[in-house]
């Protein structure tokens, strides 16, 4: 009784090594026929751009669903809040009190490095915009790893990087009270592989802005290492600006790519909605 429904699908890249957009209907997403499509198309180009999409929170939330499991925000759970919610990305802390905790992101990461198995994967829906700036970067580690001189693959590969969240936030506060740097530190450090050996078979690099050292290297080397591979790995080649529109919504694979918001005028209303996809990988 099915009857083959050939609905609006064009896949279109965006860079040679990163990004592609999709333009489809909203029942496409919502159906989730095409799901495997976009896992595979996410997977191997790092960033999916849906121009103009427009879906309302209920729909990213059950788009979300219909990609992998839907992971909830740190404490929400405890706080009792009922169903899947969004989560709003502003520097409004009368819209989110954690305002202060986004600003690391302005610089180059990737989620969850404090933990052993990041996020597969984030959404974004663009709310409100900041008049200029607030564009979000993103670069694929797979083909910074993959592109790398074979010599230094090999001179990387067994390294391993100590992350911290403190690092991070000394980015956007580079003078914090003593209290504060004792809370920052009390989130503990997470020793990380600098190559990321993923089940499939592929590789990427762990970089961004929590690494704080590699192991058995001293304060300079190391910090030379990561500077070196965060600048190789950010290059045009690797990368893409997007520049956002009103209702554009934006899927990236957390774990192939970095990424780092531009800076905006913090009181222009800037907001953003975001879903994520719950880990299925451990970094090691
Ligand atoms: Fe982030």
């Amino acid at each position: 009784m099915a009857t083959a429904v050939s609905s609006r699908f064009e896949v279109i890249d965006l860079a040679p090594k990163i990004g592609s957009a999709i333009r489809c209907d909203k029942q496409t997403l919502l159906g989730g026929e095409r799901a495997q499509d976009i896992r595979e198309i996410m997977e191997r180009r790092g960033v999916i751009v849906f121009p103009e999409i427009g879906l309302t929170d209920e729909e990213q939330i059950a788009f979300t669903h219909t990609l992998g499991t839907f992971a909830h925000e740190e404490g929400e759970r405890s706080e009792g809040k009922p169903g899947d919610t969004v989560y709003p990305i502003t520097m409004d802390s009368s819209i989110n009190p954690n305002a202060d905790y986004l600003k690391g992101a302005f610089y180059w990461h990737l989620d969850g490095t404090m933990s052993d198995k990041p996020i597969l994967a984030s959404i974004m829906s663009a709310r409100a915009l900041a008049p200029t700036g607030g564009e979000t970067d993103f670069c694929n580690t797979y083909a910074a790893f993959d592109d790398l001189p074979e010599e230094e693959k090999r001179a990387i590969e067994p390294l391993q990087v100590v992350h911290a969240m403190w690092r991070s936030q000394l980015y956007w506060k580079p003078e914090p009270s003593f209290a504060e740097l004792n809370a920052w530190i009390g989130r503990g450090t997470n020793t990380l592989p600098l190559v990321w050996k993923h089940r499939s078979g592929r590789k990427s690099l762990v970089l961004g802005a929590t690494a704080l050292q590699v192991e058995g290297m001293g304060i300079a080397e190391s910090e030379r290492l990561l500077v070196k591979l965060r600048d190789w790995a950010t290059q045009p080649q690797f990368s893409y600006r997007h520049t956002w529109k009103i209702g554009d919504m934006v899927l990236w694979d957390n774990t192939g790519t970095m990424h780092r918001a531009l800076p905006y005028d913090h009181r222009s209303g800037r907001l953003m909605h975001r879903t994520k996809l719950e880990g299925e990988e451990a970094f090691a």
